[in-house]
């Protein structure tokens, strides 16, 4: 078992069949937010040294911002009717992670749970609202996403190479 490893009982968040938005490789990005987001969750509570907790979060942030460029491209290049308000609540949730996160570097320690609360809630609510609306819009357009498809995976590839870091080996 590896370090990471999770018992049943440790899963903070649960990926269900409920969440996806029939468009493959959105689904394999958001399972994989939510995987990083159930290391947070571990680290947090075993707690684990400051500096271990900050590589997690920092991952998270750092496939967030990219997994919304890649959705906001997406929805752009699909000429999609909700992309600006759709952008916009991208935009507010990254400001308040990096608030969350630079408050966690400071010293409040409860920010932890704060933070993890709000990604799970956040998420869930706009996976299941938001993100299946601009997948079903996409889908009844007939817009193909194969090129983009592409473009995702060849992205968070190098990401992976950069960082060497995996946190679930999904390509
Ligand atoms: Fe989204």
């Amino acid at each position: 078992m590896s370090e990471f490893a999770m018992s049943d009982e440790e899963i903070f968040f649960k990926w269900s069949p409920d969440y996806s938005v029939e468009i493959n490789t959105i689904d394999n990005q958001h399972q994989e937010l939510i995987c990083i987001l159930n290391h947070l969750f571990i680290a947090v509570s075993r707690r684990q040294a400051d500096k271990e907790i900050a590589v997690i979060l920092d991952d998270l942030v750092a496939y967030t911002k990219t997994h919304f460029a890649l959705e906001e491209k997406l929805m752009q290049q699909a000429n999609y009717e909700g992309f600006e308000a759709h952008k916009l609540e991208h935009r507010k949730l990254i400001e308040r992670l990096d608030q969350l996160s630079k408050k966690f570097l400071i010293d409040e320690k409860q920010i932890h749970f704060e933070l993890l609360s709000f990604l799970k809630l956040w998420l869930k609510e706009h996976i299941q609202d938001s993100d299946k609306k601009y997948s079903s819009a996409l889908r009844n357009s007939g817009f193909s996403i194969a090129a983009w498809e592409r473009e995702a995976t060849a992205v968070f590839m190098e990401m992976v190479e950069k960082t060497g870091r995996w946190w679930r080996k999904i390509w």
